[in-house]
């Protein structure tokens, strides 16, 4: 049975985005205090809990950016904030890139911190995507770094002297600014061969805050094409 009707104006990536959402829905059980990210993939699964509220499902949720609030708002939700509960049960998030052993790379919606944050504050986490975010190896998405405004100008000297290419984040002409009032930094790196390494390296830079990557952290990635559902597990090593 599918999870919704196909219709002619959703493409196959906006399904992808919508059945991992459904199938991660799955997963959210009564009382449990449920993490939401950001970004159009979490948009599917925020609609899809707002449903399962009006149909009696008694959740408690934190919310990881201003936007999912917002829309977790409007879909019924109940919010509380992150500091109200001493661990989370289960988050949903999307992701930008992720590899086979499930290292990603998020943060492209800008709201890296507060996921990150709320993820390692999680028993479960969930990723979901359309397959076109899977990956053999991480870099080609390029890399959010969240900076610290003052002073930001010489962690983009020392990024460059790196050549890790950064790029600030614009949007309609102005510097972007995340919800702690941070800027972002994309690097622009091409192939990441040790991302775990390279998350390290960069927090020791004095005015970076978070990086985007996330390794370690996803205990599970539903990935759709289309309908066609392929759920990854890591490893624990
Ligand atoms: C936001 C994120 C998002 O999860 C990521 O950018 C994926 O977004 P989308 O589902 O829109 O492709 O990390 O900070």
């Amino acid at each position: 049975m599918p999870y919704f009707e196909m219709t002619n104006d959703i493409d196959i990536k906006d399904l992808g985005k919508k059945t991992s959402a459904y199938k991660a829905a799955e997963y959210i059980e009564q009382g449990m205090t449920v993490g939401l990210g950001s970004g159009s993939t979490v948009f599917h699964v925020i609609v899809r809990v707002g449903e399962l509220v009006k149909e009696g499902l008694e959740i408690k949720c934190v919310s990881t950016s201003s936007s999912t609030s917002a829309l977790a708002k409007e879909c019924g939700i109940k919010l509380i904030e992150l500091s109200e509960t001493d661990s989370i049960d289960l988050t949903i998030d999307g992701a930008d890139e992720i590899d086979p052993k499930l290292c990603g790379i998020k943060g492209g919606g800008g709201a890296l911190l507060f996921e990150k944050i709320v993820a390692l504050n999680s028993k479960k986490n969930i990723w979901i995507a359309d397959s076109s975010k899977l990956v053999d190896t991480l870099g080609k998405f390029p890399l959010p770094v969240e900076v610290i405004p003052f002073g930001h100008r010489r962690v983009f000297r020392i990024l460059e002297d790196k050549n890790l290419n950064p790029v600030i984040r614009k949007r309609d002409g102005s510097i972007y600014q995340t919800d702690s009032g941070n800027l972002i930094m994309d690097l622009n790196i091409g192939t990441i061969s040790e991302p775990d390494k390279l998350d390290k390296d960069l927090k020791l830079i004095n005015g970076v805050v978070e990086t985007g990557i996330f390794c370690g952290i996803a205990d599970m990635a539903i990935i759709a094409e289309g309908e066609a559902i392929e759920v990854i597990v890591r490893s624990q090593q």
